[in-house]
């Protein structure tokens, strides 16, 4: 049966499976729901509350599957779409809800949208569902603007005629025209289409892309226009609406996430307005470094655009798009400022690892939704010795290899010591679609369950924990007075996170008692790199607001029962940093 509280993608745990590197259930080496239908047991126990499938529709996956020929029939690779509905069903029957993801940027090169308009002479109707234009030059021969393509090289193609299409992705990822009616009302009846199959929310790729300026202006590269010619017009919202007026019209709380990458807070904030979006994903969060400050401004930035239009939150640490956190966190920048992806041979990958524990207990203690990447729950770092042969992403071929792509994080996930896979293929299968690092034995998911200090542990601890702690879901956060490079904040009465990026041992706060933490505390101190999650006394009333005072535990609740590390005492100095009484 289908939970269907009230809201619940305001403080829902979302992992994304990326299907072809999930579980592979027919031993071609590939992922697949046949794999995915296998493992629902594995997120029903992790303790997440919906999973979002990046794309299973058919496709030839020039771009690993957000290349889209049919968003109403699933690829052979990953099975059918009987099997799809199963799988919804099964998913329900765990308690999980399922989010698909729709591509509205453009379609594969082998929809068939984009064949007949191949074939349909210039300025046909079929031409008008996407971008054709003349090119410049005597003969037509230059593209009919300088845009470049986000994965490399120009973002135009020339067909036959000579006309050129745009693409501001792979040239097999043709733009379509959203000024065209036809594209809305296709796509308002895809939203329909999986959510009759019983799918609660939408992925919306390249949210803020779709819409252009009609009059495709250049523009210079080197700095970010405003207004852009692409990226967030007006128009979008009028999209947005439409979509979330399809969601509206179910009895049940059907969302809608954006995937909007825009560097300005107030900016973002408008696709969440009560008409539009209900939640994006936080990539200014993603992208910034570990470092107390920086998060501290982030998490305010953040929370303060989205209290303005009434949206929740939510915090992304890693994707399929982006360098694994337990890498960047082993780094010297920590933050995505040099660049996404990079190749580095600097990593100090344990470093990395105690860094992600502690931020999966920050980022799970936060107000809001909270999205875990596959793997991300057994630390897996990203993989960065990928052979040139065996790599598959386009952004790594249409740079030359300047840009490693993202494969690194798309390796396929390692459960056991079954097969050669790592229990990701049955036995005697093909090789997985890339290779896995024999490093990757060690941190294999049944390896990780049977040890109680695993990352697979923490995870499935704080998930626990996150579930039941009504403060975690309903109140707000408030800082406490707490040293620079100490990040701690209390929810609700008496939870309180505290997470210390600082290079020497803290004192935690005066009566805490432990319910989770990601390393040992070590003399009652909080270790480097360390979070925590304490059950505290109540704030006497009247307190100065951001100087919490702590309270002798005479009148609370007992802390609960073994939970993760355990509810124990924390010994703490008198001097505690974190609401010592002042
Ligand atoms: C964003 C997706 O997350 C990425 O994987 C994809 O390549 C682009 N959009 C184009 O669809
Ligand atoms: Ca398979």
């Amino acid at each position: 049966m289908t939970p269907r509280t009230t809201d619940w993608w305001r403080h829902a745990a979302i992992y994304q499976v990326y299907p072809r590197s999930f579980a592979d259930g027919n031993g071609d080496g590939i992922g697949d729901l046949a794999g995915v239908r296998s493992r629902l047991d594995y997120l029903r126990r992790l303790g997440i509350e919906a999973v979002w499938f990046s794309p299973w529709y058919l496709s030839p996956m020039a771009d690993a599957g957000y290349d889209v020929t049919d968003f109403r029939q699933i690829d052979p690779r990953f099975g059918t779409l009987a099997e799809a509905e199963k799988l919804i069903d099964e998913a329900h029957q765990y308690g999980i809800r399922v989010i698909v993801d729709i591509v509205p940027n453009h379609v594969s090169d082998e929809h068939a949208w984009f064949t007949a308009a191949r074939n349909a002479a210039p300025g046909s109707p079929e031409r008008d569902l996407f971008w054709f234009r003349d090119g410049r030059g005597e003969q037509g021969e230059l593209p009919p603007n300088e845009w470049q393509s986000i994965f490399g090289g120009p973002a135009w193609t020339r067909v036959p005629d000579g006309q050129w299409y745009l693409h501001l992705f792979a040239p097999e990822q043709p733009d379509l025209n959203w000024r065209n009616p036809l594209v809305r009302d296709e796509y308002e009846d895809v939203l329909r289409f999986w959510f009759d199959r019983g799918v609660d929310g939408i992925r919306v790729d390249s949210a803020a892309m779709c819409s252009k300026d009609p009059a495709l202006p250049d523009y210079d590269h080197t700095v970010f226009p405003d207004p852009h010619p692409y990226v967030d017009l007006d128009e979008n919202h009028d999209i947005y609406r439409g979509w979330r007026a399809v969601a509206d019209s179910y009895p049940d709380q059907r969302a809608l996430i954006g995937e909007v990458w825009l560097a300005d807070p107030a900016r973002f904030a408008r696709y969440l307005r009560a008409d539009e979006l209900h939640t994006a994903f936080n990539f200014d969060f993603l992208g910034c470094g570990w470092d107390a400050p920086a998060l501290r401004v982030c998490i305010d930035r953040t929370l303060a655009a989205h209290t303005e239009v009434e949206a929740p939150s939510t915090w992304v640490l890693s994707n399929h798009d982006v360098t694994r956190h337990v890498t960047r966190y082993g780094r010297p920048d920590t933050s995505t400022a040099a660049g996404i992806r990079q190749y580095n041979p600097v990593v100090d990958e344990d470093l990395g690892r105690r860094r992600a524990r502690a931020a999966a207990l920050l980022t799970m203690a936060l107000p809001g939704a909270v999205y875990i990447y596959q793997g991300e729950e057994l630390g897996l770092p990203e993989v960065e010795d990928i052979p040139a042969d065996r790599r598959d992403d386009p952004i790594y071929h249409r740079t030359q290899g300047r840009d490693p792509g993202r494969d690194g994080c798309r390796v396929p996930l390692p459960w056991d010591e079954s097969t050669e896979s790592y229990g990701f293929s049955p036995a005697g299968a093909e090789r997985p679609w890339l290779p896995q690092p024999t490093s990757w034995a060690r941190l294999n998911a049944a390896a990780q369950e049977s040890d109680p200090t695993s990352v697979l542990r923490l995870y499935r601890s704080a998930l626990a924990l996150r579930a039941t702690e009504s403060a975690l879901r309903d109140s707000p956060m408030n800082w406490l007075d707490a040293p620079e490079e100490v990040l701690a904040f209390t929810r609700g009465d008496d939870f309180t996170c505290m997470i210390n990026l600082s290079g020497a041992a803290m004192p935690l706060p005066r009566d805490g008692a432990v319910l989770v933490s990601s390393q040992p505390l070590s003399d009652g101190l909080l270790p480097p790199d360390t979070g925590v999650w304490l059950r505290t006394v109540r704030a006497v009333p009247g307190a100065v607001p951001g100087r919490r005072v702590l309270m002798p535990a005479a009148d609370r609740a007992p802390a609960p029962g073994n939970v993760g590390e355990g509810a124990r005492r924390a010994a703490v100095p008198a001097n505690s940093p974190v609401g010592g009484a002042g």
